[in-house]
């Protein structure tokens, strides 16, 4: 199988990104980023894509009259690369049902929370002012509902006492990069897949979402020999 394409879609920092392009250069992913389009123009994620030598485009729905024709145009430049995956990392626009059926099961997103809990915006802040005991970071399939396809893989965190928005954030941060790069390697491997509106994993539905903490010790051995 020839090497698996990624598109990565940003909007801001890309530590995401940085995560992604790390594994593929580093070969725990089996693929590389071939292409990074951001609809900020200013983003440090498309800096990071330059330093890796990686195309970094933008898109600026400012640039465009109406939602649909900076999707429609999103679309094409996103496909002109054939994707095999395309990773949402810290892309902050909703994105309509032509776009997300084009990229249907190709798609992937990592959000900020343990879905289904705090899907959209602040979820740390909400995560403390709820209380919650646990929060974490999830990968998901994109599909039309906002932060609600299938999801596939997730890491907790502890919400400790004290702790303010930035504290947790960093905390979930580090758990993202640890589960996005895993969940693309999955999809590059052809591991991964969605089945109508589920997500299996070799060849089998998951009934829940995988827990990094409670993978088998395959994955946790790859984890560790990743470079
Ligand atoms: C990450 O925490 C990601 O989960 C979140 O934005 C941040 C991007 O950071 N995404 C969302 O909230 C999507 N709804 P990064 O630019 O450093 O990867």
């Amino acid at each position: 199988m020839s090497a698996c394409r990624i598109v990565v879609l940003v909007s801001g920092g890309g530590t995401n990104l940085q995560a992604l392009m790390d594994a593929a250069a580093g070969g725990f992913i089996p693929g590389r980023v071939v292409a990074v389009i951001s609809n900020v123009p200013g983003a440090y994620a498309l800096e990071r894509a330059r330093r890796a030598g990686i195309p970094a485009e933008v898109v600026d729905q400012r640039d465009f009259p109406s939602r649909a024709v900076f999707e429609a145009e999103l679309l094409r430049r996103v496909e002109a690369h054939h994707p095999d995956v395309v990773a949402l990392a810290g892309f902050m626009r909703i994105l309509g049902s032509a776009f997300v059926t084009a990229l249907r099961g190709r798609m992937l997103n990592i959000h900020p929370s343990l879905l289904p809990r705090f899907r959209g915006l602040h979820t740390h802040r909400r995560a403390i002012e709820a209380g919650a005991a646990e929060h974490g970071a999830s990968v998901h399939f994109v599909t039309e509902e906002l932060d609600g396809g299938p999801v596939i893989l997730q890491a907790a965190v502890p919400v400790l006492p004290g702790d303010d928005e930035r504290r947790l954030a960093a905390r979930v941060l580090d758990k993202e990069h640890i589960i996005y790069p895993l969940a693309v390697r999955w999809l590059c491997q052809g591991r991964l897949e969605m089945i109508e509106d589920g997500a299996w994993l070799d060849g089998a539905p998951l009934e829940r979402p995988l827990r990094l903490e409670r993978l088998p010790e395959a994955e946790w051995a790859a984890l560790a020999r990743r470079r």
